[in-house]
């Protein structure tokens, strides 16, 4: 019953390196994108984030080479229809994800197949309603980037079946080899219900002038140990996905640490959503 056939639905930031990490695992992966554009963009960033683990000596060329031949990017769903897992990475809108549940439920043929979500903050019990099999739904949260970041938050649903978690238990720790953690569906999980107010926080201390960006940012690189301070990590996850998240948050808690500040709501409006737009609180040339 190991995967060895996944789908990842949305090849943006987090759905390139989901794709990336299953190929390096030797998994065959089908990542479907909406426009033949965007899966250009996808296919070109799983590219050059394998040919950046060349450059730095941690993958050989044989090895990028297999990686690539096991992605296929498609913009067709059907697609999807062979595989024994799909993970969803689409926008973090409550919509588009119901509707990709109901869809991509109707399309898998394997009767244990599991459908995932990388969802932060969307109730996976909803999800799981959706896709007309919601025994085999869960939520399996991956950290950006990626290929770094060891962990993933495992989020079985009121629905989700023992066996369903124990696959990706297994599938995680064993197939992917990173560290599973157990969290409550609840918006936010564990790390987001902790880090979220965070960003927030120094997004809010920044628009009230009480620092610059860089030394909000070094307080806490410096002064903190942190890999890298909030503003630069807000732009790395990107503007947007962060105020969807807070505004889930909000919504179920209605904590107002968790409700997007002033700032926030209009960088996104003008576009400046971070690194994968060039300029967040931070330039990206
Ligand atoms: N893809 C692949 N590999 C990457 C990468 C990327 N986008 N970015 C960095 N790396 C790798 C590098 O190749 C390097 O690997 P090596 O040590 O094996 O050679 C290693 O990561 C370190 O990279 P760099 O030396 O270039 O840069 P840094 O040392 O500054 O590390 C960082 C970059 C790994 C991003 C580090 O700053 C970090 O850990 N930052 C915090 C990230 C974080 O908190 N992520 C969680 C976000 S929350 C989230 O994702 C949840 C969501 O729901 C919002």
């Amino acid at each position: 019953m190991s995967i060895e056939r996944i789908g990842v639905v949305g090849g943006g930031l987090m759905g390139s390196g989901i794709a990336e990490v299953n190929a390096r695992a030797g998994l065959s992966v089908v990542v479907v994108e909406v426009t033949e554009d965007a899966a250009t963009a996808a296919h070109g960033r799983i590219e050059s984030s394998l040919q950046r683990a060349v450059d730095r000596g941690k993958l050989s060329e044989t090895d990028r080479d297999a990686a690539l031949d096991a992605i296929n990017v498609t913009t067709d769903l059907n697609a999807l229809a062979d595989r024994q897992l799909v993970v969803e990475a689409a926008s973090e809108k409550e919509s588009v994800k119901l509707d990709l549940f109901t869809r991509i439920g109707q399309i898998l043929q394997d009767p244990d197949a599991i459908l995932a979500s990388n969802t932060s903050s969307i109730p996976i019990v909803k999800l799981g309603a959706a896709s007309g099999r919601a025994d085999r739904v869960m939520g399996v949260h991956f950290f950006n980037p990626a290929p770094v970041m060891k962990l993933v938050e495992l989020i079985p649903s009121l629905t989700t079946s023992d066996k369903t978690l124990d696959r990706m238990r297994g599938y995680v720790s064993e197939t992917l080899g990173k560290q599973p953690i157990d969290a409550t569906d609840r918006a936010g999980f564990i790390v987001n219900s902790l880090l979220v107010p965070y960003l927030l926080s120094a997004i809010r201390m920044y628009e009230a002038g009480y620092a610059s960006a860089k030394d909000i940012d070094n307080g806490m690189v410096l002064g903190c140990g942190h890999p890298m301070g909030p503003l630069a990590l807000s732009d790395l996850i990107g503007l947007d996905t962060i105020k969807a998240i807070g505004e889930s948050m909000y919504e179920e808690f209605k904590e107002p640490l968790y409700s997007p500040p002033p700032l926030l709501d209009r960088m996104v409006d003008a576009g400046l959503l971070g690194k994968k737009s060039g300029q967040g609180f931070y330039p990206y040339p």
